[in-house]
């Protein structure tokens, strides 16, 4: 067992960033599919989480989805997406929220982060339309479960006759300005992803007031059919319906959401008040009148604090000096003691298969390579501050928040991460 110098014993189980928290309702409806035979892409369960979607999230529709990312690709596709558009999308987010851009042969543009939420600075995007007045789709995360700027992103995509899709994905059961995130666009996703707040195991859905935009996307995720008396296609579909079986352990879990909620804000609140004497700042949990879903607990590592830390394609190292740390080392340590954290995302503009992409930050300024991240210091090669993104990127990383640690357990993650500025 491993044991370091501070007396801290390594985690006999581990802790995990998120893992599923089940509640034994989920084999009550897995197993009604099964004594009902509807192990398929219809039945009951489905209609009952649209059902309850819709009346938790209040759009009008909801379509239930094998994943999170069929959803995103369909709202892609339903907003119109045609090879050679560009696309206005968050840049610093999960692969998945880029991807179902280029299926449709689009062009992903790259919007950088805002310290207050982390999430697409509304000065970036007006800039961005100024250098791209022809976009007509943004695509907008509320990353780690906390709300973006909506009214601000709206108020420009109006302007600019552009449709907002929300890629929720991480942040169901956050609110902004008391309406819940998913029914704030003109098409929202979310998921149902092992790690997500609310797990199938898999799964996701599509969220919107327009009949028409729902119809399309049932139709779309069971493969296209035309309403003949045999297998009629006239367009290409997909096969993205959720199965019923998963909608059953989502059915169970449901209910849970709110408690969900109310554990990882608990989490949060631990972190801040255990960390605080610390050069470290959590990550933003919303702004005036919006509140998060809490997934991750986040830190930033105060830049003065920061020790030297190189980054290339797949390798981060980093020199210890005292007194001072780096995402590196925090995660190499609770790693050690068999508790799972997790590097920020990697910006989009910073990924070799986005790399040639254009990137706009708040100061309009597409800079498509900075490599600015690999530097140690504040300013990139090109002597420029950082983008806000890139910042997050290099100081930042996401804490073990699993709701079923115990108060011991973190008490324990907390000493292990004080034992880094040592
Ligand atoms: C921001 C974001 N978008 C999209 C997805 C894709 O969801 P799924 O895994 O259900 O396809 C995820 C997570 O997996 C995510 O974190």
């Amino acid at each position: 067992m491993f044991e370091n110098k501070h007396k801290i014993e390594s985690f006999k189980k581990k802790i995990w960033l998120s893992s599923p928290t089940m509640h034994g309702e989920e084999l009550k409806y897995v197993q009604e599919a099964y004594n009902t035979n509807w192990m398929s892409t219809v039945g009951e369960n489905i209609n009952a989480i649209e059902d309850t979607i819709c009346r938790d999230i209040g759009c009008k529709y909801s379509v239930g989805l094998s994943t999170g990312t069929a959803a995103l690709h369909l709202a892609v596709k339903l907003s119109g997406v045609k090879p050679g558009d560009k696309v206005f999308c968050s840049d610093l987010t999960f692969s998945a929220s880029a991807n179902p851009i280029t299926y449709e042969g689009g062009t992903p543009i790259f919007i950088d982060s805002e310290d207050d939420t982390w999430n697409m600075d509304p000065r970036a995007l007006e800039k961005a339309f100024d250098l791209y007045p022809d976009v007509r789709v943004v695509m907008l995360v509320h990353l780690y479960g906390t709300p973006a700027k909506v009214d601000e992103i709206k108020n420009i995509c109006s302007k600019h006759n552009a449709l907002l899709i929300e890629d929720a994905a991480e942040a169901l059961g956050a609110t902004y300005k008391g309406v819940p995130v998913g029914n704030l666009g003109d098409i929202g996703c979310i998921s149902f992803n092992g790690n997500k707040i609310i797990t199938g195991s898999a799964g996701g859905m599509l969220l919107t007031d327009d009949k028409q935009t729902a119809n399309k996307a049932r139709k779309l995720s069971t493969q296209a059919r035309e309403n003949a008396p045999w297998y009629q296609h006239e367009e290409i579909g997909y096969n993205y319906r959720i199965s019923n079986v998963i909608a059953g352990v989502v059915r169970g879990q449901l209910p849970y959401l709110a408690e969900h909620v109310s554990q990882k804000k608990e989490i949060y609140e631990r972190y801040k008040s255990g960390l605080k004497n610390l050069p470290i700042k959590m990550n933003p949990v919303g702004i005036e009148n919006s509140t998060s879903n809490y997934w991750l607990s986040c830190l930033t590592v105060n830049e003065e604090a920061m020790c030297k830390q190189v980054r290339s394609d797949n390798k981060a190292l980093y020199n210890k000096e005292s007194g001072k740390t780096c995402p590196t080392e925090i995660l190499e340590t609770l790693c050690s003691y068999n508790a799972e954290g997790r590097p920020i995302w990697k910006p989009m503009h910073l990924q070799p298969v986005y790399r040639m992409h254009d990137f706009v930050t708040r100061e309009g300024n597409g800079r498509a390579i900075t490599n600015a991240y690999i530097s140690g210091g504040n300013l990139g090669k090109d002597g420029k501050p950082l983008a806000v993104g890139e910042d997050i990127f290099k100081r930042g990383l996401c804490l073990p928040s699993d709701n079923k640690m115990t108060i011991g357990e973190q008490e324990k993650i907390i000493k292990i991460i004080c034992s880094c500025f040592e």
